[in-house]
């Protein structure tokens, strides 16, 4: 029999859809769909490891499976779901954190970067984080893992998780590898290209969004920061700002390096950053107008999660069932 292979990943809804996110994975989810059985989600339990205003949320969860589907994400053939709709994530969240030891939590380095940027706010959440992680993975059996390079750290705690419980347990989950792509695993900020392009930083021009207008994404290419040489040429130590451009340029187009150096060898950072901005455009305008589209047809939106939490669920469902046999819980009485 020749069984798909499976794909779990997420994105917090904690921002708006940035153009990293998109290259780092959404762009990945798409092309893996057709060979694997994918599971697709809005991870809203993450989000709430940093404050949240309510509706800004649930607006932005929505936006954000409108923005999956436009994207190319077949809800017929990909389990597209919100993480709260299924929680079995959370009971298995808990087991797991059981066989997590606090010296490997405390070494994440997403642990330490978010704990210093919101040093009043270091609840046990953002700690226990990837232990949540680790159980949207590991419950759906995924074997492999679509995630941008911030999130490699965590999937590999995963497997140490993995590793242990089954050490115990006997082959209880799969060992899940993470898919990170060659180009484009971290897009950085347009104005401070030593820093990743994060949501947290969309109002200061070095964050692009897919829903941003054409003018605005124009804007900020113009504005990129770069350096005082004036040839593009690959180098991310010595010429951060430029690689990333050529980055961008070279997942939006399908152009090799070569290609680009070539292309604008001789020509001036402006003409580059303007064709780096326009190609950006052109690829997200489709996804913006469909995501647009799609937006205002909130009956088919909720049919979608419905279905999807109902197919993650099953799934799930038998996976915590299985644990909590292994671990030594009483099963429920069918009566
Ligand atoms: P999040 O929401 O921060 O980011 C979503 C995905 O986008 C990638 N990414 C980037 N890739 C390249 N360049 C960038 N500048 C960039 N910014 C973001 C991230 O690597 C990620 O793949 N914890 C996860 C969400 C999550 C998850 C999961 C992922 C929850 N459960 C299970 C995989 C499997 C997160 O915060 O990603």
């Amino acid at each position: 029999m020749n069984e798909k292979k499976t794909i779990l990943s997420g994105i917090k809804p904690s921002g708006d859809l940035t153009l990293g996110s998109y290259i780092g994975a959404l762009k990945n989810w798409v092309e893996l769909s057709d060979q694997y059985d994918c599971y697709y989600m809005m991870a809203d339990m993450h989000a709430i490891t940093v404050r949240q205003n309510p509706a800004e949320l649930r607006r932005r969860t929505l936006a954000q499976l409108a923005q999956y589907i436009a994207c190319g994400l077949d809800p017929q053939k990909n389990t597209i779901f919100i993480q709260s709709h299924v929680p079995a994530h959370a009971e298995l969240s808990w087991v797991l954190a059981c066989y997590t030891m606090f010296g490997e939590l405390s070494r994440m380095t997403q642990f330490k970067d978010k704990s210093a940027k919101n040093a009043d706010n270091i609840n046990a959440g953002l700690f226990t984080y990837p232990v949540l992680m680790a159980a949207d993975i590991l419950i759906y059996q995924a074997d492999l893992v679509p995630v941008g390079e911030d999130q490699k750290q965590h999937v590999e705690l995963t497997r140490d998780i993995a590793q242990r419980f089954n050490g115990v347990y006997g082959d209880v989950f799969k060992m899940p590898e993470p898919f990170i792509p060659k180009t484009g695993a971290r897009i950085m900020s347009l104005q401070e290209p030593q820093n990743k392009m994060s949501k947290s930083e969309q109002d200061s021009g070095g964050c692009v969004c897919i829903m941003d207008k054409p003018e605005d994404i124009m804007r900020a290419f113009k504005r990129a920061v770069t350096d005082c040489e004036t040839c593009v040429r690959f180098d991310p130590a010595a010429k951060p700002g430029v690689s990333n451009l050529m980055q961008i340029y070279s997942v939006c187009t399908g152009r090799s390096f070569d290609a680009i150096e070539s292309e604008f060898a001789g020509r001036g950072y402006g003409d580059f950053k303007l064709a780096v901005g326009e190609a950006v455009v052109e690829t997200m305008r489709p996804i913006r107008e469909e995501a647009e589209r799609l937006l205002k047809d909130k009956a088919y939106l909720e049919s979608v999660y419905a279905d999807g939490a109902k197919r993650a669920s099953y799934v799930a469902g038998r996976t915590v069932s299985k644990v909590y046999k292994k671990v030594g819980f009483v099963p429920k009485s069918a009566l």
